[in-house]
């Protein structure tokens, strides 16, 4: 059982810094997600974790010792890949056994391990079943199974829903959080979807280019991003250049030409600073009066219909655009007068800060 691992890591291609001394502390038992863009360097820091890569520099300490030396298997951590990774020419059981046949498992303790191991991903009875004759979600219950047999003191998850279609990635997210509560297991997950994010996580680790640019737990992440480029990870489709008519406490209130916003402020905002107020469609509301605080005014362009609710694209006086999730439909070319709710709008550094 980890109680902790702790790592600080640099990774170089030639002269592509893909890790910018990534740094981390990650306690036992906890889920935490890496989640970032595509090339923004997860599967890479996962890797060097595994030992599967070697780091330019750093070093990676389990329970304060030193394992960055040590070979991946000698690591006592398990793998689960996006793309599976089974062999193909082993039956699932040969397949979930590898890694402790590789440990040195006796004969006689591999058949029970890997029926056990089976019945925890739901696949009891299938141990003599080639990986080619499973469906996609059984194939990565197996490599679930396989990570799982060692008794991982790390287990380490690169995107493995991606390749699954959305109702399996369901129950397949439901699954591995389920258990990883159960066995009590330490596990880093790596995604670019936020949904995947937000509901595994204890804690969220947003990646940009190799780097940390929020960390925290994930309402915070949800709630208060801390630069656009989070926000706009996270869903504020919404943004407003704004200039900072003045910041007391959590209370940002921004103007432009013809609107006043207020919203939250995670960062200190000078007044005069240049700004950006950023919602999301899905909290922008039908203001309940034509004119007041937080709401804008413009000329419906565009509307579809989303089951629940309906998307609406509304032009403002300034010629910007506003997204909107509504509860009942709007005819395109009316006038409507919307409201953003100052506790759901985020005003934030019109500079990032990072590159
Ligand atoms: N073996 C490699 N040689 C050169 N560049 C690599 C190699 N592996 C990854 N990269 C580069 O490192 C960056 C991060 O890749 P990766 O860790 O796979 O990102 P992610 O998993 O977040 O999509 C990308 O720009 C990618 O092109
Ligand atoms: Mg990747």
């Amino acid at each position: 059982m980890v109680t902790s691992l702790a790592f600080r890591l640099t990774k170089r291609f030639g002269a592509k810094i893909v890790l910018d001394d990534l740094a981390l502390e990650v306690r036992g038992r906890e889920f935490v997600t890496f989640l970032g863009p595509s090339g923004c360097g997860k599967s890479t820091a996962l890797n060097l974790l595994a030992g599967l890569l070697p780091p330019t520099a750093g070093e990676i300490r389990l329970d304060g010792v030193r394992i960055d030396g040590l070979p991946p298997e000698r690591r006592g951590f398990g793998m689960v890949f996006q793309n599976y990774a089974l062999f193909p020419h082993l039956t699932v059981g040969a397949n979930v056994a590898f890694g402790l046949a590789v440990r040195g498992l006796a004969k006689a303790e591999l058949a029970p391990r890997v029926r056990r191991m089976l019945e925890l991903v739901r696949l009891a009875g299938l141990e003599d079943r080639y990986p080619g004759q499973l469906s996609g979600g059984q194939q990565q219950r197996v490599a679930i199974a396989r990570a799982l047999a060692v008794e991982p003191r790390l287990l380490l998850l690169d995107e493995p829903l991606s390749n699954l279609d959305a109702k399996l990635r369901l129950e397949m997210r439901g699954e591995i959080k389920r258990l990883h509560a159960e066995l009590g297991l330490t596990s880093i997950y790596v995604t670019h979807d936020q949904t995947e994010a937000l509901s595994l996580s204890d804690r969220i680790v947003v990646l940009r280019d190799g780097r940390v640019v929020q960390a925290g737990p994930p309402a915070e992440i949800h709630d208060r991003p801390r630069t656009l480029f989070v926000a706009d990870f996270m869903g504020y489709r919404n943004a407003f250049p704004v200039t900072v008519s003045s910041a007391e406490g959590d209370t940002v209130v921004g103007h432009a030409r013809d609107v006043t916003l207020r919203g939250l402020g995670v960062v200190a905002l000078a007044p005069g600073t240049a700004a950006v107020a950023v919602v999301r469609p899905e909290d922008v509301e039908v203001a309940p009066e034509p004119a007041g605080a937080n709401v804008v005014r413009g000329t419906v362009r565009f509307t579809e219909y989303l089951g629940r609710e309906h998307g609406v694209e509304v032009v403002l006086g300034t010629g910007q655009t506003l997204m909107a999730r509504l509860p009942r439909p709007v005819t395109v070319g009316s006038a409507l007068a919307l409201r953003l709710p100052p506790e759901r709008v985020v005003i934030l550094p019109a500079e990032d800060g990072a590159r």
